[in-house]
């Protein structure tokens, strides 16, 4: 089957096999099947971190579990959600409801279960800041386990699943626990600017919801109409001496300090620099208000967008002595 409606890239290559899981049922049964052992496998929950570049010669599977929950604990707010619940539907849930914590992560594409894989993170807040635990599928024996926090190894756009647990659990559900009582986290300047805007000067979830809604919109390509997968790239985490470096060639870098004592590097403004921010090569290239993005002008081939990432990457080395790691899955 074609993958294209299955990645927001809007790839076109096929899968030899396919499974899509609504429930524990569905699972189970896959686990009894031959599939899971003599196929190689990949999941995808909104295929919005993915860059295919060849057909998948193996199983993909699809993880549509839905349903919410939450339960009351003294303050605190245990919601629980389904793997395959898109993401911004959860935000969206815990925003009417009044439950604080996940309103800085408003329209960030793909599925509560992919979340906790890459510490998805945005406007100030981390996946990781509201995490309570999640339920995973381990395919090598069927069993349904539970990682609580500290099991995950969260750090920037990284967890245990991604590292150490690559392609053995399939995720489930996650709990997470948010609050009555907001914590309003406008540190992000765009936001703190956008509300001024508005004319709004005490916040409540809604607003910062939406001032963060607005600014993804106007920045952000809508994978709907402009194929792409978000950053492409991580921001660049470098020590100071190499810092030092960069800033004595380049006196404006925009950096962030780390709270490990390094410094974060805006590969956007990087690749800006280079000359790249807009830039159409070919079926492929760099979001107009947004260079980190790369996209996919209509009938972008894989390997077209691997390449010119490439590209990127080889003229960021050579401008900035930095070299970028793509964010996106490469397959
Ligand atoms: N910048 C440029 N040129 C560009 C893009 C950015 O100069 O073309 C500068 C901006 O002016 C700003 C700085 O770079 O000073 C940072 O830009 P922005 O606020 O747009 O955020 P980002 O660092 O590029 C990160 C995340 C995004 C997340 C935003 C907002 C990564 C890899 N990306 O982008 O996450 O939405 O912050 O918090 O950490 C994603 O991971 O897919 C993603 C979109």
């Amino acid at each position: 089957i074609s993958l294209k409606p299955y990645n927001s890239f809007g790839i076109d290559v096929k899968a030899s096999h396919f499974a899509e899981i609504f429930n524990e049922d569905d699972l189970k049964e896959l686990f009894e099947s031959d599939l899971i052992t003599t196929q190689k496998i990949l999941i995808i929950g909104g295929g919005s971190n993915v860059l295919f570049t060849q057909d998948y010669q193996g199983l993909v599977i699809k993880i549509s579990i839905k349903g919410i929950e939450f339960s009351n604990e003294g303050e605190n707010i245990l919601v629980t959600a389904g793997a395959g619940v898109v993401w911004n539907d959860f935000v969206n849930y815990c925003v009417e409801h009044g439950f604080a914590g996940v309103e800085n992560l408003s329209l960030i594409p793909g599925t509560v279960g992919a979340s906790p894989i890459q510490n998805i993170g945005a406007y100030g807040v981390e996946l990781k800041d509201v995490f309570d635990s999640c339920t995973a599928f381990e395919i090598k024996t069927g069993e349904i386990k539970t990682f609580n926090f500290s099991d995950c190894h969260f750090g920037y756009r990284e967890s245990i699943f991604k590292s150490d647990l690559k392609g053995q659990y399939i995720i489930t559900s996650v709990t997470f626990i948010l609050s009555a009582q907001p914590k309003i986290n406008t540190s992000y300047g765009a936001i703190e600017t956008e509300l001024q805007k508005r004319g709004i000067e005490t916040p409540n979830i809604a607003d910062v919801s939406a001032a963060v809604s607005h600014i993804r919109v106007s920045k952000l390509p809508d994978p709907s109409t402009i194929g792409n997968a978000g950053s492409f790239f991580k921001n660049p985490v470098i020590d100071k001496h190499e810092f030092a470096d960069v800033v004595a060639n380049h006196p404006d870098v925009v950096h962030y300090p780390t709270a490990d004592d390094k410094i974060k590097l805006a590969a956007g403004w990087l690749i800006e620099q280079c000359g790249w921010k807009g830039k159409v090569v070919g079926e492929t290239g760099t979001w107009k208000n947004q260079a980190l993005v790369l996209v996919n002008h209509g009938n972008a081939t894989g390997k077209e967008v691997f390449n010119f990432s490439a590209q990127i990457i080889d003229s960021v080395k050579s401008t900035f002595g930095v070299t970028l790691e793509r964010e996106v899955n490469i397959l």
